[in-house]
């Protein structure tokens, strides 16, 4: 038998406490996967008086978790602490340089110094395990790392923030508007008291540009991430969406293309017929599309104590036996730094909801300024009729490039009879 692995943890909020429970109740299934006992040693948090929901018993507390991160006694270094910079920043560059394995479920911290820790766990000779950090439950790292590495990835798309999800399904199945339901989210404990990492698309940024670096080989480019939130997502929308046969879902998609690396997130429509829009709640899904295996979906549960203690535990598995590529499935130094290409480049369908003052004439303008910007309109409805008053009119628009849809809804927009600002969802066959 080795000898055990010695963890010390940092944070023992949701997900530390969530690791600490896995880590007892399947001790034993753990010491038979990994061939040896893990051995909890060390652990901190800000608060020690504060009431968890676990026992650390004996476990010494330290005070000082970026301290804690160099004792010669530790193997590994659970991070659990949160956030793109400050403390948890300190633990993991404080482990990695004293040698230590690292396994975070950091998503922002990653997102922005991702490339840079994985440069210096490589030269430490040491694993940077973040499976936890990309929708909680789901292996999708790994699956991408290890299980679909013969491929040449075309395309990652997935519902990577379950509080969007769970809005989004809330707003569709009660037919209330964003601001209700978001209330009653927070209310449930579903969305945070400043919801705005959630709902304005950054925290599925943050994953996004995890994925995408995974998946086609590229340094971490969080700035190059195009990204809309749901605010602005109506409930008329949500109605129109059923209507034509979509669901509006909060995307996060990245690609190559000849202009570089496209990542992206906002709301799409999503065909009905496509697996990610029967994706509901709180859950999260990712599709990937490798050039021979096809369209492959994972769904699960994105966040949550135990299913990312799951994934924590997975990395610390491969840590364990001394398996398991690169986190980035590529060295640092192999990782390529590609363009991010920008969204007046992109090319896709639309969707457009427009309010407009019901009168002879109208559409015949809204018309003339598609055809002017050769954008190629698919198909145009006016719900009811009240003339003299605004009516919606909603329309959809074959595939074009985004600049020419943009001139036209500038166009739109100016027009007298249109009475709001145009809204655009972007329209994704998946
Ligand atoms: N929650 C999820 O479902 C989920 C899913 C995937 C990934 N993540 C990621 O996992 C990480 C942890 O999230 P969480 O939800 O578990 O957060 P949390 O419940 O807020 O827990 C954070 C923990 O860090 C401790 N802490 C905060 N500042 C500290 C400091 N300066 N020094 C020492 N300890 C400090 C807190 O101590 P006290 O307990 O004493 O306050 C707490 O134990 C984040 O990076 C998050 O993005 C979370």
């Amino acid at each position: 038998m080795k000898t055990p692995l010695k963890v010390a943890i940092a944070g023992l909020g949701t997900v530390g406490a969530g690791v600490v429970a896995l880590l007892k109740r399947n001790a034993t299934l753990l010491e038979r996967h990994a061939g040896r006992k893990i051995e909890l040693v060390a652990v901190s948090a800000r608060d020690r008086n504060r009431a968890r929901p676990i026992e650390i018993g004996s476990v010494p507390w330290h005070s000082d978790p970026v301290a804690m991160a160099a004792l010669p006694e530790v193997d590994v270094v659970i991070e659990l602490i949160g956030g793109s910079e400050g403390t948890a920043r300190q633990v993991v560059a404080r482990a990695l340089e004293h040698g230590k394995h690292v396994v975070t479920a950091n998503k922002a911290l990653l997102a922005h110094h991702g490339t840079e820790l994985a440069r210096l766990a490589e030269a430490k000779g040491v694993a940077l395990g973040f499976e936890a950090a990309v929708a909680g439950g789901i292996p999708i790292l790994k699956a991408l790392r290890e299980g679909l590495a013969a491929n040449r990835i075309l395309r990652v798309c997935g519902i990577l923030n379950g509080t969007c999800n769970y809005i989004l399904s809330q707003m569709r199945e009660t037919g209330r508007d964003f601001a209700a339901v978001l209330a009653e989210a927070q209310s449930l404990g579903y969305a945070e008291a400043d919801p705005s990492f959630d709902i304005d698309g950054i925290d599925a940024a943050h994953k996004l540009a995890l994925l995408a670096a995974v998946a086609f080989g590229n340094v971490v480019d969080f700035a190059g991430v195009h990204v809309e939130g749901i605010r602005h997502v109506s409930a008329l929308d949500i109605a129109f969406a059923q209507d034509l046969g979509y669901r509006i879902k909060l995307l996060g998609l990245a690609r190559l293309t000849e202009h570089g690396i496209e990542q992206r997130v906002h709301p799409c429509m999503v065909p009905l017929s496509a697996p990610l829009a029967h994706v509901e709640g709180v859950f999260n899904a990712i599709m990937v599309e490798g050039d021979f295996v096809g369209r492959v979906t994972l769904e699960g549960r994105g966040a949550g104590a135990e299913p990312t203690a799951s994934a924590v535990i997975a990395d610390l598995l491969d840590i364990a036996t001394g398996r398991g590529a690169p986190g980035f499935a590529l060295p640092a130094s192999a990782l390529e730094r590609r363009p991010s290409a920008p969204m007046a480049r992109h090319r896709g369908a639309y969707y457009v909801r427009l309010m407009v003052v019901d009168r002879p004439g109208v559409i015949a303008d809204i018309a003339a300024a598609l055809r002017d910007e050769a954008v190629s309109m698919e198909q145009m409805l006016q719900r009811g009729r009240a003339p003299g008053e605004a009516v919606p009119v909603v329309l959809t628009t074959h595939e074009g490039e985004e600049a020419g849809m943009r001139r036209a809804l500038d166009r739109i927009a100016a027009l007298d009879t249109v009475l709001e600002p145009p809204r655009m969802i972007r329209v994704e066959n998946l």
